[in-house]
């Protein structure tokens, strides 16, 4: 690059000076190319459209057997974008697909609740109807079936059937909190194990843990007992429960089976040390008991 004085601009900022000298031969060659590779360029795609777009590359590279929309007019199809998958099934996009499937599901999962609620309603109707027996005994056989949540209900609805619905399921429990009762024994089949723990998981698990680990309730896998340990004080406490604390009689809801099964379920969990336990309530006791 030549540096002459007389090339020097007669600017001056800052100190800083302009020479005016040629640009570099092997710059302006590569400039020169490119105006003529843009000239070639743009008489092979876009006026004599020998050549393919990216778009019309595209379709035919997911469809071997793609034509330009238009014979007629120009071959190149980057004027507008299509959706490949549009012209693979007409009118379906992926999102349609999808779409139709979620609507599938919902359906089918429809179905299969007002079928549940069907055989429900089928199962009651073969049971009691209004004329059969009194409207109380109704009632009655409503908060033996009814959930816990909506027990609650049934008897904030009907005081004094609930009054009198607890004291007849009531009596037929005998048996006293005191340890003069014989022990209960265990269930230890595998069916009723497995009904037990799956009244557990509906009823219990909320407030004791999915794995008896404790939560509101307490820990039910530990060696500390608040009621007492072993089959009698379980059913009696289940029984009864102790509302002050939050843990609701199950008398009402379960059956004298359930509450055999469920606390025979319980019974296994001793000693699981499942994570999270909650910390020790009551008295220890010493096991095997
Ligand atoms: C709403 C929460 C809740 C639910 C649901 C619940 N419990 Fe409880 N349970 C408790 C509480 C709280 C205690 C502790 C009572 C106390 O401190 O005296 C307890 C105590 C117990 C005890 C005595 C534990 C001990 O240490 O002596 C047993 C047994 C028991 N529950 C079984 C069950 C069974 C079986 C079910 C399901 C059918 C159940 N619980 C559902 C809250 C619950």
């Amino acid at each position: 690059m030549a540096k002459k004085d007389d090339n020097l601009l007669d600017h001056d900022y800052d100190g800083i000076k302009e020479l005016d000298n040629d640009l570099p031969p092997w710059w302006l060659w590569l400039f020169y190319i490119t105006i003529g590779i843009a000239i070639v360029y743009m008489l092979y795609y876009h006026v004599f459209h020998i050549g393919d777009l990216q778009t019309a590359e595209y379709y035919k590279e997911v469809d071997p057997n793609w034509v330009p929309p238009d014979e007629q007019g120009p071959k190149h199809a980057g004027l507008f974008y299509e959706s490949p998958y549009a012209r693979m099934k007409k009118d379906v996009t992926p999102r349609m697909i999808k779409e139709e499937m979620i609507a599938e599901k919902k359906e089918a999962e429809q179905k299969a609740r007002e079928e549940e609620a069907m055989a429900k309603a089928e199962g009651h109707e073969g049971s009691v109807t209004l004329s059969d027996i009194g409207f109380d005994e109704l009632i009655k056989q409503a908060m033996k079936k009814a959930s816990p949540g909506d027990l609650k209900k049934l008897q904030t609805a009907f005081p004094e059937i609930y009054a009198s619905y607890s004291s007849e399921a009531g009596s037929d429990v005998g048996i006293a909190a005191g340890s003069t009762v014989p022990e209960i024994t265990a269930l230890t089949d595998v069916a009723s194990l497995q009904a037990g723990e799956a009244i557990y998981q509906k009823n219990c698990a909320s407030c004791h843990g999915n794995a008896g680990q404790g939560g509101i309730g307490p820990n039910m896998t530990d060696d500390y007992w608040i009621h007492g340990a072993g089959m009698s004080n379980m059913m009696h406490i289940i029984k009864v429960g102790v509302p002050a604390k939050g843990m609701i009689a199950w008398q009402p809801v379960l059956t004298e089976q359930e509450i055999l099964q469920v606390a025979s379920f319980i019974l296994t969990l001793h000693g699981t040390n499942p994570p999270n336990p909650k910390k020790p309530q009551g008295e220890k006791v010493d096991y095997p008991l």
